[in-house]
């Protein structure tokens, strides 16, 4: 029997191995080419941002945050988000979006992008954002792609081509 109940806290380098075993089981080897990936490849992830859902001793949930940029302007990708099926339907996803959303909005940050279900994240603070006015370097289903305002004023700012942190 697994622990019902969890705790938030930040990501550790410790936690490398079960994040990627949950990176692997929700997506697949199919992750590595995803435009997302393409997004925060060779980015450290943020730190402060990037939550695990710890129930007992496993790590049962994970939620990565790490920047890049829509045209100009600084923002954050949310993704990958995973809860291993042992532990599905708990709040844990919705929890470790909603704790990632809070901390980034203290932290500063305006906008926060992911690519993902819009049933799902749009009672989280997320919408669908026109795909002529922010667009991502690679193949995307244009009803995916979501953006949630984090201060006000953010998403009507945001405009151009979501682009890797570093390029
Ligand atoms: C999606 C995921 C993170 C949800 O985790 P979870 O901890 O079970 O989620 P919660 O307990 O917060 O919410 C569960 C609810 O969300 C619903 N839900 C789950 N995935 C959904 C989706 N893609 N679209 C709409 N609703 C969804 C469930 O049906 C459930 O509804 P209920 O409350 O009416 O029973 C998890 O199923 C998962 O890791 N899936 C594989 C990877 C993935 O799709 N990640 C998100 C896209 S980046």
């Amino acid at each position: 029997m697994y622990s019902a109940t969890y705790m938030l806290r930040p990501a550790q380098p410790s936690d490398a191995a079960d994040i990627e075993a949950l990176h692997e089981m929700a997506f697949g080897p199919g992750r590595f080419a995803r435009t997302a990936f393409r997004l925060r490849e060779g980015v450290a992830p943020d730190r402060d941002l990037s939550l695990v859902a710890q129930f007992g001793d496993r790590v049962g949930g994970s939620v990565t945050m790490t920047r890049i940029r829509i045209g100009h302007e600084p923002a954050l990708v949310l993704g990958p988000l995973a809860v291993h099926p042992d532990f599905a339907r708990k709040g844990a996803g919705r929890a470790l979006v909603r704790a990632s959303l809070n901390a980034a909005r203290i932290a500063g940050h305006r906008l926060v992008l992911l690519v993902g279900d819009e049933p799902y994240y749009g009672p989280l603070g997320f919408r669908r954002v026109d795909y002529a006015k922010v667009m991502l370097p690679g193949p995307v289903d244009p009803r995916r792609v979501l953006l949630a305002e984090l201060q006000p004023g953010a998403f009507d700012a945001a405009e151009g081509m979501a682009r890797n942190w570093h390029w």
